[in-house]
């Protein structure tokens, strides 16, 4: 599993070259009266960073295998724009890990893609989709890792000379915070959770042109071609009735997510980590459904791959 999210991520980092670094983007404000109530602050946390986002997918030491277990880092992106780099160790170890972070520092890595240090996030880390998470939601986040135990672990990353030279032109992501819809199983916050925090968008949109930007005129068509290392193709989630999920039901949305085995009886591949989204809540994945449905269907077809081995 390592390096299957490779190619998708390394080449998103050629997005953002013009101009700009870190310094600048403010430190968020966390308090209940900024950000919101913080009853069950940790059990949120716990469900976006296992259930839902599913962080351990990149930064888990096993992400392939073992994505529940501790985050101390391990997806090697590897490519010749980057070198090679890997996601971090999230655990609060104060010399391997983000022990040394405030929980505000945490939550401007997530959503802007601002090191603690000033510098940028290689755009690997998927903070272009993070943004539009709250702040409060992003606390949760920043509350969890903080609660976990501290593993020594060092990461290193060995960068490209391309990308020591393009890294200062890489920029943060700076729309400012917005609060998220009210829970329940609208469209609406079924978008924000589907974009912005189980960010199932970021695999299920084609990517094209030299830096593999996402075709935001094609969200959620899937893709026949993804990036070399994904093991699998990346499902249309539209409501296209001959190519996409049209003609599903929500009970048998809900079922594939639960089951892992889709309405033609194909059993996922476990890349698409159903195994951990299977735990998200019945009105969280209807939101999802609902807001699949809101989106246009674009006629794609994607050829499931034969060996996928799930
Ligand atoms: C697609 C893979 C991927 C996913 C999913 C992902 N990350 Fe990351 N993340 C990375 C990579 C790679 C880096 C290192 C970027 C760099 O070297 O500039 C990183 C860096 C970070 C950092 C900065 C840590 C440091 O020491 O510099 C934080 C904080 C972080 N991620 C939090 C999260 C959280 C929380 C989630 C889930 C909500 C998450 N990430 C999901 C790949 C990912
Ligand atoms: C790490 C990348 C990744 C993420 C994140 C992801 N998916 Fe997937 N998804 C895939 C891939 C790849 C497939 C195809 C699996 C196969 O062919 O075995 C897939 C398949 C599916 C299918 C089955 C479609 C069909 O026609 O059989 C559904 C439904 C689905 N994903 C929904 C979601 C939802 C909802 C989310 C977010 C909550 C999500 N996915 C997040 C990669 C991902």
């Amino acid at each position: 599993m390592l390096r299957r999210l490779v190619e998708r991520a390394a080449v998103a980092l050629l997005l953002a070259a013009a101009g700009g670094c870190g310094g600048g983007v403010a430190l968020p404000e966390l308090s209940p009266s900024a950000v919101g109530d913080t009853a069950g602050l940790l059990a949120r946390g716990a469900y976006i960073v296992r259930d839902a986002a599913v962080c351990g997918g990149c930064h888990a030491a096993d992400p392939g295998h073992a994505p529940d277990g501790d985050l101390s880092g391990g997806l090697e992106f590897k490519d010749w724009r980057l070198g090679t780099i890997r996601a971090f160790n999230l655990t609060p170890d104060s010399a391997t890990g983000i022990g040394g972070w405030s929980e505000a520092a945490i939550v401007r890595a997530i959503r802007t893609g601002v090191h603690a240090n000033g510098g940028v996030l290689a755009p690997v880390m998927p903070y272009a989709w993070f943004n539009g998470m709250s702040e409060r939601d992003a606390w949760a986040v920043a509350r969890y890792l903080e609660s976990r135990p501290a593993v020594h672990h060092p990461v290193k990353d060995s960068h490209s000379l391309f990308y020591l030279l393009g890294k200062p032109f890489i920029r943060p992501v700076t729309r400012p915070a917005a609060a998220a819809p009210p829970a329940g199983p609208t469209a609406e916050y079924g978008r924000y959770l589907a974009n912005h925090v189980a960010i199932c968008v970021d695999c299920h949109t084609p990517r094209g042109g030299l830096r593999s930007t996402p075709k935001l005129d094609r969200l959620f068509a899937g893709s026949a071609s993804p990036p070399r290392d994904f093991p699998a193709n990346p499902a249309n989630l539209t409501p296209d009735s001959a190519t996409g999920i049209g003609r599903w039901g929500e009970d048998e949305f809900l079922r594939t997510l639960r089951t892992g085995v889709n309405p033609r009886g194909d059993t996922l591949n476990p890349f698409m980590p159903w195994r951990e989204l299977r735990r998200m809540s019945d009105d969280d994945l209807r939101a999802i459904y609902r807001y699949l449905r809101t989106i246009p269907p674009i006629r794609n077809e994607v050829p499931r791959r034969k060996a996928a081995g799930g």
